[in-house]
């Protein structure tokens, strides 16, 4: 069934407000997500942190299952994090990388992973490969199997990165991993929540991911699932009495699921939230949900193409909600503010922070509007009107 945007949109009450096109920064949630947050939040306060976490055992287990439904896991393989930087840390710092060995990684890599990489290659005398992307903007598949070679001890890419639409070929990537027996690690930050997610088809070891975004729960939350069968190549580099267990005054083992990469303390309110969004997404149906994202942004796309002063870009064809573009004689900023006046929320995605893939794209600060399927074409060509104005 497709999606109903009428009561969508009802459980998004802000979209009557404004133009929210700022989901890749992070999202509305809907009522049924924020009200389970506010609840358990109540909870707690009218009984105890503790009392409340024991009467909602089974909405705390519920965060495991309905990430494994989103992801086609099973619950065992799903941790909880405070962000995508947490999950993707807790998995990256875990891998015994031995001095000389390299990383490969695609020129649209998060700036936080890349910063992780250099510290790493500082500390253990590694070698990171950027891998440049194609002429459609992907990572280029021959030049990563092309540097494949014994010494690669790790493969990170970014399947939907956070300053272009483009994304990723990571099921092709995933091929190439397995088939050289090395560790794949997929920063799926900007496409859960907007593109069906497979963990199986996608063919990584390990997947990180937030809450705020496409997924539309609270600040403060992510996840990250770990492939059952990479867990004992994993050695977590935090330990509490929750990830292992103690066993004997100089004995401990980690647990032997992917929680030995959670803290004990965490917000259950957002753990439980966001199990909530989790389920909200697979209700509407991901793939109902990738169709109407992609939709709309090609839209977006081709209205924006129509501006005479406005540059979108955004290369190829296999692109997602988020959308990229300058306008001749405004700078971003600028522009970003005069969105807002207007009631549009949008972002500026800064060359200061992206060091790798603006610079060789030859960009600098770009704007940048990402949608979501509770937005609407309607929406969109009031955006494209306030952008015409000068
Ligand atoms: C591709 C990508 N990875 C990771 C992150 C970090 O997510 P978080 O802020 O939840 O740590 C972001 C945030 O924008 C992102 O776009």
């Amino acid at each position: 069934m497709p999606i109903n945007i009428a009561k969508i949109r009802q459980h998004t009450p802000a979209c009557s407000e404004m133009i929210h096109f700022n989901n890749a920064g992070a999202s509305l949630s809907p009522l049924p997500v924020h009200q389970r947050l506010l609840q358990h939040l109540a909870l707690e306060q009218h009984m105890g942190g503790y009392e409340a976490a024991a009467q909602e055992a089974a909405a705390v287990e519920n965060f495991y299952n309905a990430f494994a439904r989103l992801l086609h896991c099973h619950p065992s393989e799903i941790a909880y994090a405070e962000s995508a930087t947490h999950a993707w840390g807790a998995a990256f710092h875990a891998i015994a990388l031995q001095p000389g060995q390299r990383i490969l990684t695609g020129q649209s890599e998060y700036s936080s992973n890349y910063l992780a990489f250099l510290q790493m290659a500082r500390l253990k005398d590694l070698r990171i490969d950027v891998i440049p992307n194609d002429a459609n903007g992907r990572i280029c598949l021959d030049r990563l199997e092309a540097a494949i070679g014994d010494d690669v001890g790790l493969i990170a890419l970014t399947h939907v990165p956070s300053q272009s639409g483009v994304i990723h070929p990571a099921a092709e990537v995933g091929k190439l991993a397995r088939a050289h027996g090395i560790l794949y690690l997929l920063d799926a930050c900007q496409s859960a929540g907007q593109i069906d997610l497979d963990v199986a088809a996608l063919g990584c070891d390990m997947l990180s991911g937030t809450g705020r975004k496409y997924l539309r729960g609270p600040r403060g939350t992510g996840f990250l699932y770990v492939r059952r069968e990479a867990l004992p190549q994993l050695q977590p580099d935090r330990i509490d009495f929750h990830s292992a267990r103690w066993m004997a005054e100089n004995q401990f083992e980690f647990r032997d699921d992917a929680r030995r990469f959670e803290s004990w303390e965490c917000s259950v309110a957002g753990k439980i939230a966001l199990g909530t969004a989790a389920d909200y997404a697979t209700e509407l149906g991901m793939h109902n949900i990738e169709h109407r994202v992609s939709e709309l942004a090609s839209t977006l796309r081709e209205q924006l193409r129509k501006l005479p002063d406005i540059r979108v870009h955004e290369v190829g064809q296999s692109l997602s909600g988020i959308v990229t573009f300058s306008k001749n004689g405004e700078d971003a900023d600028s522009l970003q503010r005069r969105l807002h006046k207007s009631g549009i929320n949008s972002s500026v995605t800064r060359l200061s922070g992206n060091l790798l893939d603006l610079p060789r794209r030859g960009l600098g600060d770009i704007n940048r509007a990402s949608v979501h399927y509770f937005n609407t074409e309607d929406e969109i060509e009031r955006f494209c009107q306030v952008l015409e104005r000068t």
